[in-house]
Parts: C-alpha cells; sequence; structure tokens
C-alpha cells in the first residue's frame, strides 16, 4: 500500500495506544489480562486500512485478533477505522482524538479508554516475517492474508508471504486444526500459492477461482482491495488450508 507520509501519524498512533502492542514478545504472554478472556487469537498481516479485521471482530467475536501491518501511518489508519466502528470516537478538529463526550485530546497524549471499551482487536506495527517468528509453537488459531503484494519479479518469490518459508512458520504457530485464509486478484500469485501450499505442511481445503460467484461469499468480509479490483472486474481468487503437522 503506498501512501504519502502522514504529518503527525506516530501522534496519531499514540493517541490510540491502548489498541496498539508494543512488542510480541508481551503482548503474547500478557493477552488473556490484555483482551480480558482466553478466547484463541486471530492473525491478520497487512491489515491495510483495517476494514476486514474490523468486520470480523463483528462477525466473529469469539475471537481476539491481532492485526499486523509493516507501514505505521497505515496501521494508524486502521486503528482509528476501528475505534470509530467502536464507537470510541473519531478525529477532532484540532488533529487530535474527540470521545463521544465531547471530551478532545490533542497530539501528544494518550485518549484515556476503560479496559472493557476495547474490545477484541489489537494493532502490532511491524514486519509480519520477524514478528511471527517470535511467537510460539500451537499459538494461533487462524492466519489472515488478503492482497498482499505479489512480488511479480522472479528473483522476489521468497518475499512472498505465500512462500514455502512463510508456510512452514504459519503452521508452526497454527494449533493442531488451526487454518491459514489467502484471498487475492492477482492468478499467477494464487497458483503459485496453491503449488506452495502442496509442498507445505498445510493441507489444502477449499479453494475457488471466483469468491463472489461461490457459496463462501455470503460469510466473506470484503476488504479495500477486494473491493477495488472487484470493481475493476476481477476476479477474486480465495484457499483455505488447514494445519496438518
Ligand atoms: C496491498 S495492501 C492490502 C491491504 C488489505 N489487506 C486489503 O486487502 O485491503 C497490503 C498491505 O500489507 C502490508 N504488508 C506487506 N507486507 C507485510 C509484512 N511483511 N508485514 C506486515 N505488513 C505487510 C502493506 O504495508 C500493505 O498495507
Amino acid at each position: 500500500m503506498r501512501m504519502k507520509k502522514k504529518k503527525h501519524g506516530s501522534e496519531r498512533l499514540n493517541l490510540l495506544s491502548q489498541l496498539t502492542a508494543t512488542d510480541i514478545e508481551s503482548f503474547f504472554e500478557n493477552k488473556d489480562e490484555i483482551f480480558e478472556n482466553k478466547s484463541p487469537l486471530r492473525i491478520e498481516i497487512g491489515c491495510g486500512k483495517g476494514d476486514f479485521v474490523v468486520g470480523k471482530s463483528v462477525k466473529e467475536s469469539e475471537y481476539n485478533y491481532l492485526a499486523i501491518e509493516k507501514i505505521a501511518d497505515v496501521c494508524t489508519l486502521a486503528v482509528e477505522n476501528y475505534a470509530g466502528s467502536r464507537g470510541l470516537g473519531s478525529l477532532a478538529p484540532n488533529g487530535g482524538w474527540q470521545k463521544p463526550n465531547g471530551e478532545i485530546y490533542s497530539l501528544g497524549e494518550t485518549v484515556p479508554f476503560e479496559k472493557s471499551e476495547l474490545g477484541n482487536v489489537r494493532f502490532l506495527v511491524g514486519d509480519a516475517k520477524e514478528i511471527l517468528a517470535k511467537l510460539p509453537d500451537n499459538s494461533v488459531d487462524a492466519i489472515y492474508v488478503n492482497f498482499c503484494d505479489p512480488w511479480s519479479k522472479k528473483g522476489h518469490t521468497k518475499r512472498r508471504l505465500t512462500y514455502i518459508e512463510f508456510l512452514k512458520m504459519y503452521s508452526r504457530i497454527l494449533t493442531k486444526d488451526g487454518k491459514f485464509y489467502f484471498k487475492t486478484d492477482n492468478r499467477p500469485l494464487f497458483d503459485f500459492s496453491l503449488e506452495e501450499v502442496e509442498k507445505s505442511p498445510l493441507k489444502l481445503e477449499y479453494h475457488t477461482f471466483d469468491l463472489h460467484a461461490s457459496e463462501m461469499d455470503k460469510d466473506n468480509i470484503r476488504t479495500e482491495y477486494e473491493r477495488n479490483f472487484s470493481e475493476k472486474g476481477f476476479k477474486i481468487n480465495m484457499l483455505i488450508a488447514k494445519n496438518n503437522k
């Protein structure tokens, strides 16, 4: 996702820092306290502006979610999107944050929320490759990758989030029955991903080359990229792979 650097991006993120994790180790160690429950953890890699995880947090509210995004300014938009969806307020005219009761917080401050208001999603800025490598075995219920960069050049294959080494890592951190969900408009990337799954410890459970025409669409949450590509006439591919350790 390309975007111009946001003025005051990090301060905006800091305003809502109760919704972000600072590092994966302490997040994972304290997640039951953070969420005030022991629900299974699901991870979205590359959440962009957060539409998917916001939708999931409501539709499948019996899970906790960690949304990872490597670009801080993009993550800021996702956090603000989620906070807005939970009725925690909106951007204030002074560039800070305004709570529904009218209280305004300025850049440089942190908005105080009750723990119980924060819901079942937290956000983490960083590269998923480094973050996931620090998670223990069998610790995650599901992993979602939606419309990741295709890295089309041949020399860039290893950067694809469905390259075999990533799939092995997903298998390691997924629970025994955990699942990997992947959507893309990019057919060459999808074909590559099907081949990688075949070679991996994951087992293909379902795939479609036209998600929006399939029976799976009724439970599908469309992401920003999905809406854009679909409007341009691209078919959306999806696969679900089950852990097969
Ligand atoms: C093409 S956008 C798609 C955004 C969103 N998932 C959607 O479907 O609308 C891919 C996003 O993944 C992020 N991303 C790419 N590689 C990543 C990585 N290794 N770790 C974390 N985020 C990553 C990018 O910064 C970008 O925001």
